[in-house]
Protein backbone atom coordinates (compact mmCIF):
# COMPACT_ATOMS: atom_id res chain seq x y z
CA UNK A 1 0.00 0.00 0.00
CA UNK A 2 1.16 3.58 -0.59
CA UNK A 3 1.31 6.30 1.50
CA UNK A 4 -1.32 8.16 -1.02
CA UNK A 5 -3.87 5.86 -0.36
CA UNK A 6 -4.22 5.58 3.69
CA UNK A 7 -5.45 9.37 3.29
CA UNK A 8 -3.85 12.58 4.58
CA UNK A 9 -3.29 12.03 8.82
CA UNK A 10 -3.33 16.11 8.66
CA UNK A 11 -5.94 16.81 6.48
CA UNK A 12 -9.44 16.06 8.58
CA UNK A 13 -11.89 14.92 7.00
CA UNK A 14 -9.96 13.34 4.17
CA UNK A 15 -11.58 10.12 2.75
CA UNK A 16 -14.54 10.46 4.74
CA UNK A 17 -18.25 10.24 3.77
CA UNK A 18 -20.44 13.63 2.38
CA UNK A 19 -21.44 15.88 4.88
CA UNK A 20 -24.84 17.20 5.14
CA UNK A 21 -23.74 20.91 5.63
CA UNK A 22 -21.90 20.73 1.99
CA UNK A 23 -24.97 19.35 0.47
CA UNK A 24 -26.70 22.23 -0.27
CA UNK A 25 -23.95 24.09 -2.14
CA UNK A 26 -22.93 23.40 -5.55
CA UNK A 27 -20.46 20.15 -5.28
CA UNK A 28 -18.40 17.38 -6.87
CA UNK A 29 -17.04 14.19 -5.12
CA UNK A 30 -13.35 13.20 -4.73
CA UNK A 31 -12.79 9.33 -3.92
CA UNK A 32 -16.79 9.50 -2.23
CA UNK A 33 -16.15 12.45 -0.04
CA UNK A 34 -18.87 15.50 -1.08
CA UNK A 35 -16.66 19.15 -1.23
CA UNK A 36 -18.02 21.90 -1.93
CA UNK A 37 -17.35 24.91 -4.55
CA UNK A 38 -16.19 28.05 -3.81
CA UNK A 39 -17.76 29.99 -6.96
CA UNK A 40 -14.71 31.43 -7.94
CA UNK A 41 -14.53 31.30 -11.97
CA UNK A 42 -11.90 29.10 -13.17
CA UNK A 43 -11.42 27.16 -10.03
CA UNK A 44 -9.79 24.01 -10.80
CA UNK A 45 -10.08 20.89 -9.51
CA UNK A 46 -6.69 21.25 -7.68
CA UNK A 47 -7.88 24.16 -6.12
CA UNK A 48 -10.80 22.62 -4.42
CA UNK A 49 -8.91 19.75 -3.47
CA UNK A 50 -6.62 21.58 -1.67
CA UNK A 51 -8.99 23.97 -0.35
CA UNK A 52 -10.57 21.22 1.60
CA UNK A 53 -7.05 19.16 2.51
CA UNK A 54 -7.92 16.57 0.02
CA UNK A 55 -4.20 15.64 -1.43
CA UNK A 56 -3.43 15.29 -5.28
CA UNK A 57 -0.53 14.76 -5.71
CA UNK A 58 1.54 17.44 -7.87
CA UNK A 59 5.04 18.81 -9.03
CA UNK A 60 4.66 21.86 -11.63
CA UNK A 61 1.60 23.31 -9.63
CA UNK A 62 1.93 26.25 -7.65
CA UNK A 63 -1.56 27.57 -6.23
CA UNK A 64 0.24 31.67 -7.01
CA UNK A 65 1.61 30.76 -10.54
CA UNK A 66 -0.79 30.26 -13.83
CA UNK A 67 -1.05 26.07 -14.57
CA UNK A 68 1.59 24.41 -16.83
CA UNK A 69 0.42 20.60 -16.89
CA UNK A 70 3.42 18.99 -17.35
CA UNK A 71 4.49 16.49 -14.69
CA UNK A 72 0.97 14.86 -15.07
CA UNK A 73 1.40 13.61 -11.43
CA UNK A 74 -2.07 15.32 -10.82
CA UNK A 75 -3.44 12.99 -12.87
CA UNK A 76 -7.08 11.66 -11.70
CA UNK A 77 -10.64 10.63 -13.46
CA UNK A 78 -13.31 12.79 -13.68
CA UNK A 79 -16.40 11.30 -14.64
CA UNK A 80 -14.58 8.35 -15.70
CA UNK A 81 -12.03 10.04 -18.06
CA UNK A 82 -8.39 10.93 -17.33
CA UNK A 83 -7.61 14.49 -17.00
CA UNK A 84 -5.16 16.60 -15.56
CA UNK A 85 -6.49 17.88 -12.02
CA UNK A 86 -4.52 21.41 -12.13
CA UNK A 87 -5.79 22.04 -15.71
CA UNK A 88 -9.46 20.88 -15.42
CA UNK A 89 -12.09 23.44 -14.35
CA UNK A 90 -14.08 22.35 -11.05
CA UNK A 91 -18.10 21.74 -11.93
CA UNK A 92 -20.79 20.72 -9.60
CA UNK A 93 -21.91 17.20 -10.14
CA UNK A 94 -18.75 16.58 -11.06
CA UNK A 95 -17.32 12.36 -9.61
CA UNK A 96 -13.53 12.33 -9.60
CA UNK A 97 -11.53 9.72 -8.69
CA UNK A 98 -7.90 10.52 -7.16
CA UNK A 99 -6.70 7.12 -5.58
CA UNK A 100 -7.04 3.59 -7.42
CA UNK A 101 -4.72 0.98 -8.05
CA UNK A 102 -4.96 2.42 -11.78
CA UNK A 103 -4.25 5.54 -11.25
CA UNK A 104 -1.34 4.92 -8.81
CA UNK A 105 0.73 2.92 -11.45
CA UNK A 106 0.33 5.88 -13.77
CA UNK A 107 1.56 8.47 -11.37
CA UNK A 108 4.20 5.46 -10.73
CA UNK A 109 5.44 5.70 -14.06
CA UNK A 110 5.46 9.49 -14.63
CA UNK A 111 7.88 9.69 -11.49
CA UNK A 112 9.89 6.77 -13.32
CA UNK A 113 10.22 8.61 -16.43
CA UNK A 114 11.42 11.83 -15.03
CA UNK A 115 14.42 9.80 -12.97
CA UNK A 116 15.09 8.25 -16.61
CA UNK A 117 15.40 11.32 -18.21
CA UNK A 118 17.57 13.10 -15.86
CA UNK A 119 20.72 12.50 -13.42
CA UNK A 120 18.93 12.14 -10.07
CA UNK A 121 21.65 10.20 -7.52
CA UNK A 122 20.19 11.17 -4.77
CA UNK A 123 22.59 9.88 -2.15
CA UNK A 124 25.07 12.86 -3.69
CA UNK A 125 22.34 15.33 -3.76
CA UNK A 126 22.60 18.31 -1.26
CA UNK A 127 18.29 18.29 -1.38
CA UNK A 128 18.29 14.57 -0.72
CA UNK A 129 15.14 14.57 2.02
CA UNK A 130 13.97 18.15 0.90
CA UNK A 131 13.27 16.89 -2.56
CA UNK A 132 9.78 16.61 -4.03
CA UNK A 133 10.80 13.99 -6.89
CA UNK A 134 12.09 11.84 -4.47
CA UNK A 135 9.62 12.33 -1.60
CA UNK A 136 6.85 11.34 -4.47
CA UNK A 137 9.14 8.28 -5.66
CA UNK A 138 9.02 7.00 -1.81
CA UNK A 139 5.14 7.87 -1.45
CA UNK A 140 4.27 6.22 -3.96
CA UNK A 141 5.86 3.35 -3.46
CA UNK A 142 7.98 3.23 -6.23
CA UNK A 143 10.88 0.36 -5.30
CA UNK A 144 12.22 -0.27 -9.01
CA UNK A 145 12.34 1.38 -12.92
CA UNK A 146 10.58 -0.02 -15.21
CA UNK A 147 12.88 2.50 -17.94
CA UNK A 148 16.23 2.80 -18.85
CA UNK A 149 18.09 5.82 -17.17
CA UNK A 150 19.19 8.46 -20.58
CA UNK A 151 22.20 9.60 -18.22
CA UNK A 152 22.12 12.78 -19.73
CA UNK A 153 24.63 15.25 -20.02
CA UNK A 154 23.06 18.88 -19.72
CA UNK A 155 25.65 22.05 -19.19
CA UNK A 156 25.88 23.25 -15.50
CA UNK A 157 26.09 26.96 -14.32
CA UNK A 158 28.43 27.96 -11.65
CA UNK A 159 28.90 31.05 -12.34
CA UNK A 160 26.43 33.34 -9.98
CA UNK A 161 27.81 34.13 -6.91
CA UNK A 162 24.81 32.72 -4.70
CA UNK A 163 23.12 30.21 -7.09
CA UNK A 164 23.83 26.99 -8.98
CA UNK A 165 22.23 25.39 -11.61
CA UNK A 166 22.10 21.73 -12.15
CA UNK A 167 20.21 20.65 -15.51
CA UNK A 168 20.74 17.13 -15.20
CA UNK A 169 18.33 17.41 -12.40
CA UNK A 170 15.78 19.39 -14.09
CA UNK A 171 12.47 18.52 -14.63
CA UNK A 172 11.08 20.56 -17.00
CA UNK A 173 8.48 21.65 -14.30
CA UNK A 174 8.28 25.22 -14.99
CA UNK A 175 7.93 27.00 -11.29
CA UNK A 176 11.41 28.82 -12.14
CA UNK A 177 9.59 30.14 -15.55
CA UNK A 178 6.76 31.13 -14.40
CA UNK A 179 7.65 32.82 -10.89
CA UNK A 180 10.12 34.98 -12.75
CA UNK A 181 8.09 36.06 -15.06
CA UNK A 182 4.34 36.36 -13.00
CA UNK A 183 6.06 37.67 -9.59
CA UNK A 184 9.47 38.53 -10.29
CA UNK A 185 8.94 40.37 -13.32
CA UNK A 186 12.40 39.29 -14.85
CA UNK A 187 11.77 36.65 -17.23
CA UNK A 188 15.12 35.29 -16.27
CA UNK A 189 14.18 32.06 -17.32
CA UNK A 190 12.68 29.89 -20.20
CA UNK A 191 12.47 26.37 -21.71
CA UNK A 192 13.61 25.66 -25.06
CA UNK A 193 13.77 22.42 -27.26
CA UNK A 194 11.54 19.92 -27.45
CA UNK A 195 10.41 16.59 -25.75
CA UNK A 196 13.38 15.16 -24.78
CA UNK A 197 16.09 17.77 -25.59
CA UNK A 198 13.98 20.31 -23.37
CA UNK A 199 16.07 22.58 -21.69
CA UNK A 200 16.07 25.28 -18.81
CA UNK A 201 18.14 27.96 -20.77
CA UNK A 202 18.76 31.35 -19.32
CA UNK A 203 17.80 34.84 -20.58
CA UNK A 204 21.36 37.08 -20.45
CA UNK A 205 23.33 38.67 -22.73
CA UNK A 206 26.01 35.00 -22.73
CA UNK A 207 23.63 32.80 -21.44
CA UNK A 208 24.56 32.40 -17.77
CA UNK A 209 23.48 33.12 -14.95
CA UNK A 210 26.13 35.02 -13.54
CA UNK A 211 25.04 37.39 -16.20
CA UNK A 212 21.05 37.42 -15.86
CA UNK A 213 19.36 39.53 -13.18
CA UNK A 214 18.78 36.77 -10.97
CA UNK A 215 18.57 36.96 -7.10
CA UNK A 216 19.14 34.81 -4.16
CA UNK A 217 16.19 36.67 -2.48
CA UNK A 218 13.71 35.80 -6.25
CA UNK A 219 10.85 33.41 -5.58
CA UNK A 220 12.71 32.18 -9.00
CA UNK A 221 15.75 31.30 -7.01
CA UNK A 222 13.54 29.36 -4.95
CA UNK A 223 10.61 27.42 -6.08
CA UNK A 224 12.75 24.51 -7.09
CA UNK A 225 11.31 21.33 -6.62
CA UNK A 226 14.36 19.27 -7.05
CA UNK A 227 17.88 20.14 -6.94
CA UNK A 228 18.28 22.05 -9.98
CA UNK A 229 18.30 25.47 -8.86
CA UNK A 230 20.13 25.22 -5.40
CA UNK A 231 21.63 28.09 -3.03
CA UNK A 232 25.28 28.12 -2.73
CA UNK A 233 25.37 28.85 0.74
CA UNK A 234 22.60 26.52 2.06
CA UNK A 235 24.92 23.37 1.75
CA UNK A 236 24.65 20.50 4.03
CA UNK A 237 23.20 22.88 7.20
CA UNK A 238 20.51 21.03 7.07
CA UNK A 239 21.81 17.05 7.87
CA UNK A 240 20.36 14.16 6.30
CA UNK A 241 17.76 12.54 8.57
CA UNK A 242 16.58 15.48 9.83
CA UNK A 243 15.19 17.55 6.27
CA UNK A 244 11.38 17.90 5.65
CA UNK A 245 10.83 14.52 3.78
CA UNK A 246 13.13 12.70 6.01
CA UNK A 247 10.33 13.68 9.12
CA UNK A 248 7.14 13.76 6.52
CA UNK A 249 5.60 11.91 3.85
CA UNK A 250 4.68 14.44 1.02
CA UNK A 251 1.22 12.81 0.87
CA UNK A 252 1.16 13.20 5.22
CA UNK A 253 2.01 16.95 4.38
CA UNK A 254 -0.46 17.69 1.74
CA UNK A 255 -1.49 20.70 0.12
CA UNK A 256 -0.37 22.09 3.42
CA UNK A 257 3.23 21.51 3.00
CA UNK A 258 5.68 24.44 3.23
CA UNK A 259 5.94 24.33 -0.55
CA UNK A 260 9.73 25.21 -1.76
CA UNK A 261 10.43 26.98 1.50
CA UNK A 262 13.62 24.88 2.60
CA UNK A 263 15.67 26.27 -0.16
CA UNK A 264 14.92 29.70 1.24
CA UNK A 265 17.87 31.69 3.96
CA UNK A 266 15.47 32.86 5.60
CA UNK A 267 13.57 29.80 6.94
CA UNK A 268 17.10 28.00 7.99
CA UNK A 269 18.09 29.13 11.55
CA UNK A 270 21.69 28.53 10.64
CA UNK A 271 22.90 28.95 14.10
CA UNK A 272 21.19 26.09 15.28
CA UNK A 273 22.10 24.03 12.62
CA UNK A 274 25.43 24.67 13.23
CA UNK A 275 25.16 23.91 16.99
CA UNK A 276 23.78 20.20 16.45
CA UNK A 277 26.68 19.59 14.25
CA UNK A 278 28.91 17.98 16.23
CA UNK A 279 31.83 18.70 13.21
S1 LIG B 1 15.16 24.31 -12.75
FE1 LIG B 1 13.76 23.43 -11.19
S2 LIG B 1 11.97 24.84 -11.17
FE2 LIG B 1 13.12 25.25 -13.07
S3 LIG B 1 12.14 23.97 -14.64
FE3 LIG B 1 13.89 22.79 -13.82
S4 LIG B 1 13.00 21.54 -12.15
FE4 LIG B 1 11.50 23.15 -12.62
S1 LIG C 1 0.43 19.42 -11.25
FE1 LIG C 1 -0.98 19.07 -12.87
S2 LIG C 1 0.28 18.45 -14.52
FE2 LIG C 1 1.74 18.94 -12.94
Amino acid sequence: MTNQSKGNAENPGTNKGSSSSESSHSSLTIDGRELTLSGDEGESLLDVASAHGEYIPHLCYHKSLSPHGSCKLCTIKVDGKFQSACLTTAKSGQVIENHSDEITDYRQQMIELLFAEGNHFCPSCELSGNCQLQAMAYDLGITHMRFPLTYPRRRKDGSHPDIFLDRDRCINCALCVRASNEVDGKKVFGLAGRGADSYLQVNSPDGTLGSSDLSIDDLAANICPVGAISSKHNNYLQRPGQRLYDQHSISELGNQRPDFEHMNDSNIDHADTRKSDPS
